[in-house]
């Protein structure tokens, strides 16, 4: 058994992250995270040969008990068996866009104007042909596409063929769905696309509030389209929808429930809670704030399980609760909910709760 101290990012990811750098992780820790391997990087091929060899040296200082600075107090580096696959990526993301027909207010891309004004967009396709074609992408490798919006890419297309023609199976994209994609649909019915959509909002007013733009019918009938597509039998072709806590903006129980049921409606497979990434990053004091978004967290899994739909819950979230031990004060029970999935028996006042608000929204 070979146990060692590292992170699962360093033992088998790669981020294409905007403002042209190459990462392990999106991982944000008060001393930074987030260690960057290439600087200007704009699609040029790789030397895989240094690549993996840095990597070697990164891993060995973890070995060693010390680390990268930027990773020095990151809550996910432990000692493992690591499943190791030598030169094959187990995942990576394509995080290179920053086009995007919407202007979400809290959107990473807008908070900080250095990534719009100094990113500069390059096409995939060279670099990711010769990661096929060396199998540092093979079809064991799930490649997670982001943005800005991908979909706007000329070379969209192209790239997703690219990557189905080459047997890659688990292919995730993060769209706003505000453009229907026929590539991911045919994605989607193949069994091998799936798609995460941040909607953030319960109601047209809010989702319009967030988004700047009227497009709440249109996105929500592309979602349902796409969740047309979904064959439950195969694994990798969910169509999931994302609500991310703004606090002071959409940090309310009635927003939750009205997304959690529109997303039912739309017969999506999942639902997703994260946390606003940029308040996170100015407000790693606010307890009182850590404590409600606990609570919102609960809520929304107690929901999804009344409506019998899947939920996941972000690593951010996860990560906030364990630095903090946000929750110190509450039984062993609470602290556990995060990380099982077991549904609770529903109890009456439960099933009579679910009949009024399905009276009321279905
Ligand atoms: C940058 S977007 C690109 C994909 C697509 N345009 C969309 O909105 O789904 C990728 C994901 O990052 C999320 N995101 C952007 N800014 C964020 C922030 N400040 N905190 C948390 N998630 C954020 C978006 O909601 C989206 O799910
Ligand atoms: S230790 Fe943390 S910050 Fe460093 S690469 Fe791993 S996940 Fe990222
Ligand atoms: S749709 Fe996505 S990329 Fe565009 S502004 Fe919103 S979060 Fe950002």
């Amino acid at each position: 058994m070979n146990t060692y101290r590292s992170c699962h990012s360093i033992e088998g990811e790669l981020f294409f992250n905007h403002l042209n750098k190459i990462g392990y992780c999106c991982m944000l820790t008060p001393n930074g995270g987030q260690p960057v391997l290439y600087e200007n990087y704009t699609g040029e091929l790789i030397d895989w040969d240094e690549f993996f060899k840095k990597r070697d040296e990164h891993i060995e200082l973890m070995k060693r008990g010390s680390s990268l600075p930027a990773c020095s107090d990151c809550l996910w580096i432990k000692n493992a068996n690591w499943d190791k696959r030598e030169r094959e990526f187990r995942y990576i993301l394509l995080n290179v866009w920053v086009k995007c027909n919407l202007f979400c207010i809290y959107c990473s891309n807008h908070k900080d104007k250095n990534v719009i004004n100094n990113t500069k967009e390059y096409n995939l396709i060279p670099v990711i042909k010769d990661m096929l074609e060396k199998k540092i992408i093979t079809k064991n490798t799930k490649i997670d596409i982001a943005g800005g919006e991908a979909t706007l890419d000329r070379n969209f297309n192209e790239l997703l063929s690219l990557l189905i023609d080459n047997g890659v199976k688990d292919i995730n994209i993060n769209t706003n769905a505000t453009i229907f994609s026929e590539s991911i649909k045919k994605g989607i019915e193949k069994g091998v696309v799936s798609v995460i959509s941040s909607i953030d909002s319960g109601t047209p007013k809010k989702f319009e509030f967030i988004k700047r733009k009227n497009l709440w019918n249109t996105v929500w009938q592309n979602i349902k389209e796409y969740s047309s597509g979904i064959n439950s039998k195969i694994f990798n072709n969910s169509v999931r929808t994302k609500f991310i806590i703004i606090p002071n903006v959409n940090n309310s129980k009635k927003e939750i429930l009205k997304f959690i049921l529109k997303s039912k409606k739309a017969n999506v497979s999942g639902v997703i809670l994260n946390i606003d990434l940029h308040w996170l990053r100015q407000n790693f004091d606010d307890k009182k704030t850590m404590l409600e978004i606990i609570e919102l967290t609960k809520y929304f899994i107690k929901i999804s399980n009344l409506f019998d739909i899947d939920w996941q819950i972000w690593a951010h979230i996860e990560d906030l609760i364990k630095r903090y031990n946000i929750i110190e004060s509450c039984s062993p029970i609470d602290i556990n909910f995060i990380f099982d999935k077991n549904k609770p028996q529903k109890t009456i006042s439960d099933y009579f709760f679910k009949l009024v608000i399905s009276k009321f929204y279905f």
